[in-house]
């Protein structure tokens, strides 16, 4: 495909290829941008930021409608696409299509929604007799940059509430997923999106990166991706407005009053959907030690039913991790967790992108399985002495984004959302559940700034403050 900047689809000088990662082989390519294009793009998305703000809100929330009816008309081709530059199962890939249709339509509502509130200025002395109000005003041109785990859902979530805001949008995709989010852009424009409004340019993130963020036109970043990159985009942004979603490791607590089939059942999915390659996977089990050996046994049986396979097949549940690195990456923690003392209860080999999907037992937090973000299809079950003991384990991580806790005491429960640090909290469910309408981010080092459309138009929007001096009472 070619990538979309000056308000045309356009072809760079160098082609990269698109690897499918079921079978490592290019089935597309995309232009290599450079920092020049985005320089570019950036000039074009100028005029376009001006051409959004000229748009009333009906106008643009009637154009994120039309696209999310042009997403639906064409969601087979959507679904296919992420399963073939992701190797994310079809059946994932479908629901990934119709969560980014439902964010389309919550933008189109917030476009809506939107707006600023009456000041009570006479509550001073000064402001007495003077009227007071806010409105919410585009920041101009926003950055999405986006990572590969959910190429379509994640950059909608971006894209949609930044254009409800009356902004401009230039969209810098992972570099090995980039066409869900072409064509995101092509059902967008398709929909009456001013074309200079929109750029999406592809290529390999370190040049055009430090291009993007550096530069001085756009006044938003919006990022998801891991801490080490968050933070070079937070120094080369200087004077901006940034939302960070940096991933987590989340803790999944199961008390001993625990519905352990529920638990191991939850667990078992949100283990390993998309192969374990999402910020809010369930990926530390903290276990009360009387019901560690029965919840192992339950999670086991789960596990082993998973089927690995060609993500394109209907039956398949676990597909390739995208790269074979990561495979092997995820593979060498797991070998090193064994070397320091956990047991490998099943899964753990590696076959080209392929990982079985393991559980780890007896896991401890100086284990890398056990503090940092694993993003793979392994679980590593960790025993607690009690509640006190859980919550402590579970906050000793940098990471805050999403934890849950299987309790039959609401007492328990509350406690535990209350003091573990965490942006989201389940209580009788997994880490890894999430309605696009929610406000979505993490605490600690899984960043700052909150996603779903209703707080991200917010995000990315500037208050203006309005003062009507009335004239002295006669
Ligand atoms: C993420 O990996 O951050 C997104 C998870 C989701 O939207 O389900």
């Amino acid at each position: 495909m070619q990538m979309f900047l000056e308000g045309r689809w356009m072809s760079g000088g160098k082609m990269q290829p698109v690897i499918n990662p079921y079978d490592g082989k290019p089935f597309d390519e995309v232009p290599v941008g450079t920092a020049a294009e985005v320089d570019r793009a950036l000039a074009a998305l100028v005029r376009g930021a001006a051409a959004m703000k000229a748009l009333s809100a009906w106008e643009r929330s009637k154009i994120l409608e039309r696209a999310a009816e042009l997403m639906t008309a064409q969601a087979d081709d959507f679904a296919r696409t992420i399963t073939l530059e992701e190797g994310k199962p079809i059946r994932e890939s479908r629901l990934e299509t119709s969560r980014a249709i439902e964010v389309l339509r919550l933008s189109a509502e917030e476009a809506r929604r939107l707006c600023g509130e009456m000041v009570p200025l006479d509550g001073t002395e000064s402001g007495q007799g003077k009227i007071g109000f806010t409105l919410r005003v585009p920041c101009g041109i926003v950055a999405a940059i986006t990572p590969f785990n959910f190429p379509l859902n994640l950059t909608t979530h971006k894209v949609g509430p930044a254009l409800a805001g009356g902004n401009a949008v230039l969209i810098k995709p992972a570099s090995n997923t980039p066409l869900s989010a072409l064509k995101l852009t092509r059902v967008l424009l398709d929909a009456g999106l001013p074309p200079e409004s929109i750029a999406c340019v592809t290529g390999p993130g370190g040049a055009l990166g430090k291009a993007i963020c550096e530069d001085r036109r756009l006044r938003k970043i919006s990022f998801t991706g891991s801490y080490e990159v968050g933070e070079m985009i937070c120094r080369a942004a200087g004077v901006k407005k940034v939302t960070m979603e940096l991933g987590g490791n989340a803790p999944i607590v199961v008390m001993d009053d625990a519905d352990l089939d529920k638990a191991a059942t939850a667990v078992a999915s949100a283990g390993y959907a998309n192969a374990g390659q999402v910020c809010i996977s369930a990926q530390r089990i903290v276990t009360d030690r009387r019901v560690q050996s029965d919840f192992v046994d339950a999670l086991t049986m789960r596990v082993k039913g998973l089927k690995s396979g060609d993500p394109l097949d209907e039956s398949t549940t676990i597909g390739p991790l995208v790269r074979e690195g990561d495979a092997e990456r995820v593979a060498n923690w797991i070998e090193e967790a064994a070397g320091e003392g956990a047991s490998v209860v099943t899964g753990g080999k590696r076959s080209r992108a392929f990982l079985e999907p393991a559980i780890l037992n007896n896991v401890t937090s100086a284990m890398k399985v056990g503090r940092e973000e694993l993003f793979g299809p392994a679980v590593a079950v960790m025993p607690a002495a009690n509640l006190d003991d859980a919550i402590r384990m579970a906050n000793d991580t940098r990471y805050g984004l999403s934890a849950g806790i299987f309790t039959q005491d609401i007492d328990r429960a509350m406690r535990f959302a209350k003091e573990v640090e965490s942006g989201c909290v389940h209580i009788n469910w997994s880490s890894q559940w999430r309605a696009d309408l929610m406000p979505y981010g993490g605490l600690k080092d899984s960043g700052f700034g909150k996603e779903g459309p209703s707080s991200a138009i917010r995000e990315m929007t500037e208050e203006k403050m309005i003062v009507l001096h009335l004239p002295a009472a006669q």
